[in-house]
């Protein structure tokens, strides 16, 4: 994003439906969504009266899994779809870890606002030579990684954390996420991370919830953003095979619960899927410019 004018007339641009950062971000209590954004959320709140805890518990999720990679040695992330900078935002749960404050954080997110908004917080509030916010579409992989790569903020030759987190239900399958996820995968140096989550419509509880799930997906179809629910066995393959970190591929809240986890008790009730996997020491890296 060039200038102000730009950045500004791009949100304006993007206000005549309900986005999916900007809905999520009022779900989890933020503060930067517009009515069009509130009136949507509450629609889906009347069908699905426990949405603002399922989008907390991957928020939750994703501060868990951070905080784990930077137990495992991950010191660099590459956050995709990162949406509005809110409570826990990547680069904050990794300097709490890690007092040294040697961790390196890329967001990137192709929504105007989320963009705009992320650039302002880490103005205030991060190191300009550890974090940076730019725009990219997680559907353009070359471009993508193109602009990891060029980064100063990430070596792409090292081991990254590659986060993909409540963003994978906004792809559905004719958009290509095994391809896209394939690249990624590809181009991240072997001892990578590839933490992934999103919603699912394993095992609803009655025939009401199932329903209640397909109007969700309906709804969503007005907004930037249609969706896509999926079962386990639908999400594992994004994993590529790459091992998956105990405890594996399951319900959110299943993974390395604390005390502030929504679910704990009952991580079927969550509606949120996610994992960690790592790409092996072995594994074939295909070259790319940062080889
Ligand atoms: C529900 S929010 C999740 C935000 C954050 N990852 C988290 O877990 O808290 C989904 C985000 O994915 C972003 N997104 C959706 N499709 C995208 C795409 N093709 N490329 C980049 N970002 C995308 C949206 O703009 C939004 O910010």
């Amino acid at each position: 994003m060039g200038t102000h004018d730009e950045a500004l007339r791009a949100v304006e641009a993007s206000l005549d439906r309900p986005s999916a950062a900007r809905i999520y971000d009022y779900f989890i209590g933020g503060t930067t969504n517009y009515a069009i954004d509130r009136a949507f959320a509450e629609k889906v709140r009347a069908r699905l009266p426990l949405m603002g805890d399922y989008c907390r518990t991957s928020r939750q999720f994703l501060g868990r899994a951070v905080r784990e990679s930077v137990r495992a040695g991950i010191r660099q992330f590459v956050d995709i779809g990162s949406g509005l900078p809110t409570a826990g935002n990547v680069h904050e749960v990794a300097d709490a870890e890690r007092p040294e404050h040697d961790v390196r954080v890329l967001y990137l997110d192709n929504e105007p606002v989320a963009l705009a908004h992320s650039q302002v917080l880490l103005a205030d509030t991060a190191d300009e030579a550890r974090h940076q916010a730019i725009a990219a579409d997680f559907l353009q992989p070359e471009q993508l990684w193109d602009r990891v790569v060029d980064s100063p903020v990430i070596d792409a030759r090292q081991p990254v954390a590659l986060i993909v987190n409540a963003v994978l239900h906004f792809i559905k399958d004719d958009q290509d996420p095994d391809g896209v996820l394939g690249y990624y995968r590809d181009q991240a140096a072997p001892g990578s991370l590839l933490v992934l989550s999103q919603m699912t419509n394993e095992n609803p509880v009655d025939d009401n919830e199932r329903q209640a799930l397909a109007d969700l997906l309906e709804y969503y179809e007005s907004t930037t953003n249609p969706g896509v629910l999926r079962t386990k066995a639908e999400f594992e393959r994004f994993f590529g095979g790459w091992p998956l970190l105990a405890p594996g591929l399951g319900y959110a809240p299943a993974w390395h619960p604390d005390d502030e986890t929504l679910f704990a008790n009952s991580p079927s009730e969550s509606r949120v899927i996610g994992g960690v996997a790592r790409k092996p020491q072995d594994a074939l890296r295909r070259p790319s410019s940062a080889s």
